[in-house]
């Protein structure tokens, strides 16, 4: 007779374990999150029990890790240079971002250097990726398409191939046979991935997952797979821009300050060497209530137009509304402006945009956002020579903030002339040749220098 099966209860959201049902997590709070699954097999478990013996760190050889370079800059300059031998790198993002699109540029750009690729789709059928490829002009016998969800089978199948890299396209849609529940599941998720971990590890081969995220922008079954992984990427951007970020969130093998920037095309993703000529390409000219400003997306500065539109509320309830920036943020300047400056914005409409889609969330914003409003409140159109940057307390001091050298010399680049920024930080700053620096100590001052 059998043994009868016993199972447990896992969280879906953090996977936290219960040997009984319950509604509510008690670890996240999510309600209605558990699901019965068979609890792991200890001997079964990926870990290995071997242990080294204790080393100075001095004698420990640098053995540098031979790279695959993508040439793709933009996405080795956000992998840390290359792709690592045995890495497991999860990619998230929005369905219809271009995941699918990226993974198989890289697999076609390593192609042209002889490497294999398979490729396991769980989604899409053979002819879908097929034409996905033709899109992107990619020929090549060197990428092979197999489609199936049994992780079990992939194993099999593999035998023989010897990729030089693996994508899963999606971890949510593959399984494994021991596990009953559904696929995308915790406890699928984590075998699954377990498992294509040590396939990695074992042969060397870096591997791809593709991950989906869910509604509030997690990957789903996030914490369960962003702890196995040695990279976890976002895929970012605005579906109705066509401008994409790709960022590292998790990087074992690099920082995860980088990011790569790439705009979607007809052909598929192309690199973007400088974004801010793409931000700032369609500036309007002497309109109120637009500014520029230079923000640090990682270590690289990107040149991003805001605008503000400020006008009397036709309705009782003035609305707020903002993208790209934070709401609280908004809130905070609009009551700054009124008990410092005397600018009463409580009756009036007010909507802030990042143009481009882009998410500035640096305190370095607040001057130009607050600049953005009073040119529009005014109607005055701000000097189209100038960019500005600086934190704003609560008193209306404008603060300094990080990198500014390298705002500076951006904002130059691209052609301004005029930078306007706080007067302590500017004190410490070396002169720019051809950039004119106007130090301002708090908000008060700011009308004397907006609209030279
Ligand atoms: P895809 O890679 O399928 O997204 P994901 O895998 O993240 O779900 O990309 C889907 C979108 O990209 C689709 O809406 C069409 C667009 N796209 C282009 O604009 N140009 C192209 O060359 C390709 C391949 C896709
Ligand atoms: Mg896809």
């Amino acid at each position: 007779m059998s043994k009868k099966t016993k199972y447990v209860y896992v969280c879906q959201n953090c996977g936290h374990q219960s040997p009984k049902w319950v509604g509510r997590c008690p670890d996240c709070d999510q309600w209605n999150s558990f699901v019965e699954e068979i609890p792991e097999d200890k001997n079964n478990s990926f870990v290995t029990a071997t242990m080294g013996h204790p080393q100075s760190i001095d004698s420990i050889s640098l053995d540098p890790q031979h790279r695959q370079y993508t040439h793709i800059k933009e996405f080795d300059r956000t992998l840390g240079g290359g792709l690592v031998p045995g890495s497991l790198l999860l990619l998230g993002g929005d369905p219809g971002i271009g995941k699918s699109t990226l993974v198989l540029q890289v697999a076609g750009k390593l192609s042209e250097n002889g490497l294999k690729t398979l490729y396991l789709s769980g989604e899409e059928s053979p002819q879908q990726i097929r034409l996905r490829a033709e899109r992107l002009s990619i020929h090549t016998e060197h990428i092979y398409v197999i489609t199936g969800s049994c992780i079990e089978h992939l194993f099999e199948r593999m035998a023989g191939l010897s990729p030089d890299l693996l994508v899963v396209d999606s971890i949510q849609t593959v399984h494994t046979e021991t596990l009953p529940s559904a696929p995308g599941s915790v406890g699928q998720l984590r075998e699954v991935s377990a498992r294509l971990l040590r396939w990695a590890k074992e042969t060397g081969v870096p591997t791809f997952l593709i991950g989906h995220v869910t509604k509030d922008g997690a990957i789903a079954g996030p914490k369960v797979l962003e702890h196995l992984v040695d990279t976890v990427l976002y895929f970012e951007g605005d579906r109705d821009h066509m401008f994409r970020i790709i960022r590292a969130v998790k990087n074992r093998y690099g920082s995860t300050n980088e990011i790569g920037i790439f705009e979607m095309k007809e052909t598929g993703l192309e690199e973007v060497g400088n974004p801010s000529r793409i931000f700032l390409e369609e500036r309007p000219n002497l309109a109120s209530g637009s500014v520029v400003i230079p923000c640090l997306e990682g270590t690289r500065p990107v040149l991003v137009e805001i605008q503000a539109l400020v006008g009397p509320s036709p309705f009782g309830m003035p609305r707020r509304t903002s993208i790209g920036v934070d709401h609280n943020r908004i809130s905070l300047l609009v009551a700054v402006l009124g008990k410092r400056m005397g600018l009463e914005m409580g009756d009036q409409d007010i909507f802030v945009n990042v143009v481009g889609g882009l998410k500035v969330d640096e305190p370095a914003a607040d001057l130009g956002i607050i600049s953005a409003m009073i040119s529009s409140f005014l109607d005055k159109p701000v000097n189209k020579d100038m960019v500005l940057f600086g934190e704003i307390g609560l008193t209306g001091e404008i603060r300094g903030v990080s990198q500014p050298e390298i705002r500076i010399k951006e904002a130059k680049k691209m052609g301004f002339s005029h930078c306007l920024l706080s007067k302590s930080q500017l004190t410490n700053l070396k002169t720019f040749q051809g950039m004119k620096l106007i130090g301002v100590e708090s908000i008060t001052g700011l009308m004397d220098v907006l609209f030279e």
